[in-house]
């Protein structure tokens, strides 16, 4: 069975082809960085037009890199949400064309969901109950993966995403965007404990964290050392800002695998690719006894073979869309 994805729900006009739920045949993504790089962050319309013009040069393109017709596809995936409104109806509306022409079955894929699952591709079946860590730009959450499947809240942010607090700071210090990666990069060079800056909730007892304190926490002492006239070694900030985030996704993630009985940890979402996050996810496991589970890093910033990959177990499970499919923005991921 093959399974084309379309992912349109923010700034990558991505497709991805897969096949028997867990062999990638391709993955094509279309990035838009450079368009909203002067803007310093996503600008919805742009997003939304952009995806219009690039969705099916990048589909043409999946099926070519796969080596696949149309006519060999067997149902068409598509991400209905969470996400940017007119940027999902983009893909939303394409999907049903394509569903519609070529008579095939339509998969609605939530993307959150679509995070977790791309880890099939590479590590095989995924064998729940499980723990996952979704950490994106606009999610950052701890859930457990019932062995029925479903998906249910453990605990996770108040306030900011982690992507959002990377993307903030970096912002602040006169980084690019997006500010993940360039945080990342600028990090390697500093000293993670130059600054102590704060681990909010770090004992509250539940799996919740909160990042904005961190956020104002940071700006506050630039702000301090400019005013005393220090200029601020940014590595140095970069590192410590990152390693703040990092302790606090692992000591309740952690957690909440222990407290749960979970032995599996999948780790998903763009900020699964911060190279720190990986390093000490991985100690934190190693040393539980928890078998972590991370997608290569193009798996984990947002693509297309995800939606192939969550829309191929929807249609083994005979769970398919009908032509009204809704997009709904703030689509959860559990429940
Ligand atoms: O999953 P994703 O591609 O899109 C959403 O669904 O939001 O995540 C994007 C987020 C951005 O905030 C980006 O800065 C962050 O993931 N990110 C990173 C890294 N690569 C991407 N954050 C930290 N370190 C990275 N290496
Ligand atoms: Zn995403």
């Amino acid at each position: 069975m093959i399974v084309l994805g379309i992912e349109t729900s923010c700034d990558e006009t991505a497709v991805g082809i897969v096949e028997d739920r867990l062999t990638l045949r391709s993955n094509v993504i279309a990035s838009q960085i450079e368009l909203h790089a002067p803007y310093g962050g996503v600008v919805p319309e742009v997003a939304a037009r952009a995806h219009l013009e690039q969705l099916l040069p990048t589909i043409d393109h999946a099926l070519v890199e796969a080596g696949v017709r149309l006519s060999d596809v067997d149902a068409i995936a598509v991400t209905h949400g969470p996400g940017l409104i007119g940027a999902l109806l983009v893909g939303v509306s394409a999907a049903k064309g394509l569903a519609l022409a070529h008579d095939l079955p339509l998969l609605g894929v939530n993307h959150l969901r679509a995070h977790v699952e791309v880890a099939q591709l590479e590590h095989g079946e995924l064998e729940p109950p499980l723990a996952a860590l979704v950490v994106s730009g606009g999610h950052t959450s701890i859930v457990a993966m019932d062995a029925d499947g479903r998906f249910r809240q453990l605990g996770g942010t108040i306030d900011d995403a982690a992507g959002e607090a990377f993307d903030k700071i970096a912002r602040f210090i006169g980084l690019g965007y997006p500010g993940g990666p360039e945080i990342d990069r600028l990090a390697r060079d500093g000293d993670p404990t130059a600054f102590r800056f704060p681990r909010a909730m770090a004992g509250s007892g539940d799996y919740d964290v909160s990042l904005s304190g961190l956020k104002t926490a940071v700006i506050r002492e630039l702000r301090r050392l400019e005013a005393a006239g220090i200029e601020p070694d940014l590595a140095d900030v970069a590192a410590s800002f990152q390693e703040a985030i990092v302790d606090v996704q692992v000591d309740k993630t952690l957690a909440a695998a222990r407290d749960q009985a979970l032995e599996t940890l999948v780790m998903a979402g763009g900020v699964a690719a911060n190279s720190r996050l990986r390093e000490a996810m991985g100690d934190a496991c190693e040393r539980a006894g928890v078998r972590l589970l991370i997608p290569s890093i193009p798996l984990c910033t947002d693509n297309g073979a995800m939606v192939a990959a969550s829309g191929a177990n929807l249609l083994a499970a005979g769970t398919t869309a009908s032509l009204d499919l809704a997009v709904d923005p703030s689509l959860p991921l559990a429940g």
